[in-house]
């Protein structure tokens, strides 16, 4: 490893800033290689002493510093600080400095995205553009002023109100913003280029007419109207659902092609990955709808769950993240198929989540330590902090949980808090101890809740069980008992309910909070079998000695439908691990019986088709893993294979049917459309397995005949899983359709990125020199490397170590281009801990020549020093 070890920030060692900056004059002078940027800052002394002034700064050629007009020079520049001592209680500072936007490839600060300046500031990207204190505590008012070649930029865009502008000599022009909120400088962001522009507005609940502003690339006007809907519908719902009403009187987005995340929701000016923007029926999925509505309301809820009320340090993140996370679930909940969903939610929550707390990055949704604050926009922090908060909602009921939301916004509106601050409203909001709960922010790892009971005949009384258990984790040795709300009801043998309680309630809610409890039911005349964790109310592992038998019933009879599809999951995962050691004849036998366990599904009335088709699915490679704690990587991947093939097989009639069965309407994105679709693709998907004979006609039409990029691509992925030749030549077709259209070409890259030949490798390095393909744009790197890592199973993971070489290759040379993305990806190679021992060693090689790289990013290494022994 690099021998230059950086700095571990704690979260224990928080101390306020020594400084406040309360107001911020910016002035941009815009060119490629040298952007000019006047930085003057209203600063007062906070507190009583005498320490120097330390700005943060990374990359910035500085001009001049001037206290209250004067020019000083005793300050100390270093590589990422600027210290200025002064014995000033308060004055105004002005810096003057220089940037390069143009080598700025990291995309974090001031940077070019196909020609236009964007920014991005969070979380210490405002660093690189001025000296300044760069932390989400210190919160001012921001007037910027762009300053920009007229022809190419025609729009300067920043955050709040714009106030005014001008010409300038040389076909200069000027444009002046005003953002009367105080925010912190991660949320600031400007904006300049050259866009289509799609207006709208929005009247709120009180009346207030708000500007809607879409800036789309050049071309693209037509693909911004449903990402201009989905903001209408997130905004009613905000006011409807919570009572938020927006705030500023113009909200403004804009679609960029060369972005690290999804999007930021800047203050009054959201910048976008375009992926989440655009989207019409020929070029974008159903997923990408879906996506689109989400990340769009995700970015407007921020406006209160982040902007109006801030995170007081990085450690607080989830704070905003899993909040916000949570009411764009709620949100998307409410917009279309609930129980689809919730089932969406949890995959992530069983695929992605559970394997990082696994794994050397294990850490609480609230960290305690962090090298690169970067590194911890992390599945952990979003989305089991959302699942955090969706506990407490479960928790203290809907009333509750919206009144302990109203005391936060009341008691914090404008300020920069804690996640403690959050507990402790919804607390005092409700008069309900949380002291225990709080341990879910403080505590990684996840939890396994085993489940044990007993039925006595003669006296007709049924006992359960519950117990928590917690084992270490990288991160953490000592582990303590948490709040675990479980709901759960009970069935008899003829899958009816049984009356709970007094109440005659059918779903009991358990708070398990001791390590264990146990719960006694009277008169229960036959012995029940208990549907547990009804919603995934806890994020947990369920451990209860289920019959095939008895899950067959749950997924037919529960009462609860996240249920029935959990149980669905179970006799599938059961099913492909029981197959290892057996015999072929045994393994036919047991898988035989487990897809006969199916046909009342497929038969089923009760279930909308949407569910039926979740329910037919396989759980992902990625979530059998997570359930194993050694994976053997081949046989799984064989295993579920076999189960998959013999799914295909048996219920080939009924794919037939179900492939045939619906009328095909021009395209819509529309609930009974969507399910059609998806039902109806993955029929195509069990029918191309199948061996069906006429298969390759089914998937030339569907491919010929489609309206609809989604349609399209199941083809694809269908031939693709089928390993046809077929394949290929559609491949090819799909290329020169779209080969001018990167977004829809990434698609094509993760799909080539994705196919189990032995070439593959071969594969990718020439698609690496497509005339599309570039290192420097996030999208493309993480559709073709980003996909061979995380989902290529056998190339990744080949036993001669070649998948991982390449990776490793691949990431030495994007830790110069981009870090942050080459940490992202880098996810797979760290997670070791589970495969087999001569795998573990040939990726701590990988993992050992990356560490050796000269100007290894804080990024890598501090995800590669805590994975390696
Ligand atoms: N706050 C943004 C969101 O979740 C994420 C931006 C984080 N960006 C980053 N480079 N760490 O909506
Ligand atoms: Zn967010």
């Amino acid at each position: 490893m690099s021998t230059i070890i950086p700095e571990i920030k704690k979260r224990s060692d928080y101390q306020q800033p020594d400084f406040l900056i309360n107001h911020v004059d910016l002035e941009f002078t815009l060119a490629e290689t040298s952007t000019k940027v006047i930085c003057v800052s209203q600063v007062t002394r906070n507190g009583l002493h005498n320490r120097p002034l330390i700005l943060d700064g990374e990359g910035i050629e500085l001009l001049s510093v001037h206290i209250n007009g004067i020019e000083v020079s005793n300050y100390q520049q270093t590589e990422n600080s600027l210290t200025i001592d002064t014995d000033s209680n308060e004055f105004e500072l002005r810096i003057v400095n220089i940037i390069n936007p143009k080598d700025n490839s990291s995309l974090e600060g001031l940077y070019l995205s196909a020609g236009a300046y964007c920014t991005q500031c969070e979380a210490e990207g405002f660093r690189k553009i001025t000296y300044f204190l760069d932390r989400p505590d210190v919160l001012a008012k921001y007037d910027v002023t762009i300053i920009a070649d007229k022809k190419n930029f025609p729009f300067l865009l920043s955050n709040g109100n714009k106030v005014d502008s001008g010409e300038l000599p040389d076909s200069m022009h000027w444009v002046k913003w005003s953002d009367p909120f105080n925010k912190p400088c991660y949320l600031f962001a400007l904006v300049a280029g050259d866009f289509d522009l799609l207006e709208d507005q929005f009247v709120t609940q009180s009346g207030r007419t708000i500007a809607l502003e879409l800036f789309v690339d050049k071309g693209m006007l037509s693909r911004g109207q449903h990402a201009l809907d989905s903001l209408k519908k997130a905004m009613r719902w905000d006011e409807t659902e919570f009572g938020l009403e927006y705030d500023l009187d113009i909200y403004m987005i804009v679609a960029v092609d060369f972005f690290n995340m999804g999007a930021m929701e800047n203050k009054g000016l959201n910048v976008f990955n375009s992926k989440f923007v655009l989207a019409d029926a020929q070029t974008a999925t159903d997923e990408d709808y879906f996506n689109i509505e989400a990340v769009i309301a995700h970015e407007y809820f921020h406006n209160w769950t982040g902007n109006r009320v801030t995170c007081r340090d990085w450690f607080q993140l989830s704070l905003k993240e899993g909040l916000t996370v949570f009411r764009d679930q709620q949100f998307s909940a409410d917009m279309s198929s609930p129980i689809v969903n919730r089932i969406q939610n949890v995959r992530i929550i069983r695929e992605r989540q559970f394997a990082e707390d696994a794994s050397t990055m294990s850490h609480p949704i609230r960290p305690d330590e962090v090298i690169e604050m970067n590194n911890f926009y992390t599945v952990t922090v979003y989305d089991k902090g959302a699942e955090v908060i969706r506990m407490l909602f479960t928790l203290l009921g809907k009333t509750g949980f919206l009144a302990g939301i109203k005391l936060y916004f009341k008691r914090f509106d404008g300020q920069a808090v804690t996640c403690d601050d959050f507990v402790q409203a919804m607390q005092d909001a409700n008069d309900k101890d949380l002291s225990q709960f709080r341990r879910w922010y403080s505590q990684s790892g996840t939890p396994k809740v085993v489940v044990t009971d007993s039925y006595d005949p003669s006296a007709k009384t049924y006992q359960i069980t519950f117990e928590q258990q917690h084992s270490a984790t990288f991160d953490q040795n000592e582990k303590q008992d948490l709040v675990i709300p479980i709901q759960f009801s009970l069935l008899n043998d003829k899958l009816e309910l049984i009356k709970l309680g007094d109440a005659k309630q059918q779903q009991k809610m358990l708070e398990l909070h001791d390590s264990k409890q146990s719960l006694e039911f009277k008169n229960i005349d036959s012995k029940p079998i208990p549907s547990l964790l009804h919603g995934f109310s806890a994020p947990v592992k369920l451990d209860y000695p289920y019959s095939q038998q008895q899950l067959g019933n749950v997924m037919l009879g529960s009462p609860d439908e996240f249920a029935r599809w959990d149980a669905g999951q179970k006799l599938f995962s059961d099913c492909i691990h029981d197959l290892a050691g057996k015999t072929q004849q045994q393994q036919k036998d047991s898988i035989n019986q487990t897809v006969a366990m199916f046909e009342p599904i497929i038969e089923a009335t009760d279930i909308s088709l949407a569910l039926k088709a979740e329910i037919l699915t396989l759980p992902s490679f990625e979530t059998l893993f997570q359930q194993m704690d050694t994976v053997d990587i081949d046989g799984l991947n064989q295993s579920r294979k076999l189960l998959f093939k013999a799914l295909a097989q048996k219920f080939q009639n009924n794919w037939l049917t179900q492939y045939s069965k619906f009328e095909k309407q021009p395209y819509a994105y529309q609930a009974n459309q969507v399910e059609q679709r998806k039902m109806r693709n993955l029929a195509l998907k069990y029918l191309t397995l199948s061996g069906q004979h006429d298969v390759e006609q089914l998937l030339i039409e569907q491919f010929n005949g489609a309206d609809n990029m989604t349609d399209s691509l199941a083809v694809l992925g269908a031939a693709q899983l089928g390993d046809l030749d077929l394949f290929e030549k559609l491949m090819l077709l799909f290329e020169q359709k779209w080969h001018n259209d990167p977004l829809v070409l990434d698609k094509w890259f993760a799909l080539h990125a994705n196919t189990e030949r032995p070439d593959i490798l071969a594969r990718i390095s020439m698609l690496m020199g497509h005339s599309q393909f570039t290192i420097n744009n996030p999208n493309r790197v993480r559709a073709l490397i980003g996909t061979f890592s995380f989902f290529n199973v056998s190339g990744f993971h080949n036993i001669d170590g070649s998948g991982y070489k390449f990776v490793a290759d691949y990431l030495i040379k994007l830790n110069e281009v981009n870090p942050q993305i080459a940490a992202r990806i880098i996810t797979p190679l760290i997670q070791w801990q589970k495969v087999d021992k001569v795998r573990q060693q040939l990726m701590q090689h990988q993992l050992m020549r990356i560490g050796d790289t000269k100007g290894l990013s804080n990024d890598l290494f501090e995800k590669i020093s805590k994975s390696l022994p």
